[in-house]
């Protein structure tokens, strides 16, 4: 996205659905495909989908919402959000309105390092074992770079080994290959590699090998990102001490934490699903990386500072620009357009920030009034939308036009959720 697009864009949420395409046709960040699927309504034709999995009936559909407001590392991001609950989109805008008055999100990723697992078992003396497959650190890396010779060519490949007695009672040990993925998210070269040196690492090790895969724990593919926010844009100093208390509850109990982190990966997810990632695997590391400490913990923390409030987020995350579904799928195309990151790690950070500003616009909710109200205004329009008639294959509701009059695009939506959008 050049630097001339911004991601506010005033009253967006007020417009017609016709009229938000439009806006964004404008910005000149869509090819002609792009533009062409989203005015066609998105979707996925058949025969695509029967191609991307197996025994397809059907495609199964989900709303694409833009985030808007989001500035992260001084760039103007629009970001994709595909979620079917209410209040997401509206709140990661909310958040990133707040943010963006104090200059935004910044952020980095770990280079794209991908982590194969290979497995033995009744591995006799296991730490002498280890000790043999360390010293054979660069025949391994070798044996592993030989299986991936176009990522190698591109700049990728194996860089590291690690050895893991996990039993040396029961002979089990693990050797972990660290792989530059480039730009891809990565599971296949992954798990390519880990098949390929495999052999290898019997014949060193001996025992009996077992499993050959990636490890969804990416700890050497991080992101970490910050935000800082005022007193004034949360709407006081006391809401700002109450999204640091309800930090510090997160970082107690784990119960409150697994809460804290659901609303920090709403965001996160929904921006990770329109743009095609495999949000199965970001969900594993996240979750497995908080409970890294031995004791489950946020995601995301809230640091009381004068004037107001800095934000923390580090997770593992195992994203892409290229590979997967990013060129089968014309949505996801189009949402990649619109995101407009050239490389998965820019990506990353921009999903860490829409995590962040989730969790941010949740925590301000749950500290002052409550999520219910905001949230249930904006649930009501679903739920009249469900009591209404059986919406037609068109999606249209009603011939009556009563879908219409709940459509938040119509402007009659309630002054709250009009805050909640961010919109002018
Ligand atoms: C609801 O989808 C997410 C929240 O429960 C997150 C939180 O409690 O922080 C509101």
């Amino acid at each position: 996205m050049s630097q001339k697009v911004s991601s506010r864009i005033s009253g967006f949420y007020k417009r017609c659905l016709e009229d938000r395409l439009r806006a964004i046709e404008a910005l000149g960040l869509l090819d002609e495909d792009a533009r062409a699927h989203l005015a066609g309504g998105g979707g996925l034709p058949t025969a695509v989908a029967d191609r991307m999995c197996e025994n397809v009936i059907a495609t199964h559909a989900l709303p694409l919402g833009l985030a808007l407001n989001f500035r992260v590392n001084q760039r103007d991001v629009l970001v994709p959000m595909a979620v079917e609950e209410p209040s997401v989109i509206a709140a990661a805008s909310n958040a990133a309105r707040m943010v963006r008055l104090s200059g935004g999100f910044s952020g980095e990723a770990d280079p794209p390092v991908m982590t194969a697992q290979v497995q033995l078992d009744d591995v006799p003396d296991a730490e002498a074992a280890a000790g043999r497959l360390a010293a054979a650190r660069e025949h391994l890396l070798a044996a592993g770079d030989a299986a991936i010779p176009r990522m190698v060519a591109r700049g990728g490949g194996c860089r590291d080994v690690e050895v893991r007695v996990l039993s040396a009672e029961l002979g089990v040990l693990v050797v972990h290959l660290y792989i530059d993925v480039g730009d891809a998210m990565g599971a296949n070269l992954v798990d390519t590699v880990a098949e390929a040196v495999a052999p290898l690492v019997q014949r060193i090790a001996g025992g009996t090998l077992g499993l050959r895969i990636l490890t969804n724990l990416t700890v050497r593919r991080l992101v970490r990102v910050t935000a800082a926010v005022g007193d004034d844009a949360l709407g006081g100093a006391d809401v700002a001490s109450g999204i640091a208390r309800a930090s510090r509850f997160a970082e107690l109990d784990p119960y409150r934490a697994a809460t804290h982190n659901k609303g920090f990966m709403n965001g996160l997810d929904a921006a990770a699903v329109a743009l095609g990632q495999d949000f199965r695997a970001i969900e594993a590391g996240a979750h497995a990386y908080a409970a890294m400490s031995g004791r489950y913990g946020p995601l995301s923390t809230w640091e009381r500072v004068p004037g107001g409030l800095v934000g923390r987020a580090e997770l593992p995350l195992a994203v892409g620009t290229v590979g997967g579904s990013t060129q089968v799928h014309a949505g996801v195309r189009a949402a990649l357009q619109l995101v407009g990151a050239t490389s998965a790690r820019e990506l990353a950070v921009v999903l860490a920030s829409v995590g962040l500003a989730s969790n941010l616009a949740a925590l301000r909710a749950l500290a002052g009034e409550g999520i219910q109200r905001g949230h249930m205004r904006l649930h009501e329009r679903k739920r009249a939308l469900a009591a209404a008639a059986p919406a037609s294959a068109d999606g249209g509701g009603p011939p009556s036009g009563e879908g219409k009059r709940i459509a938040p695009e119509r402007g009659e939506g309630p002054r709250a959720v009009q805050q909640a959008e961010g919109g002018t």
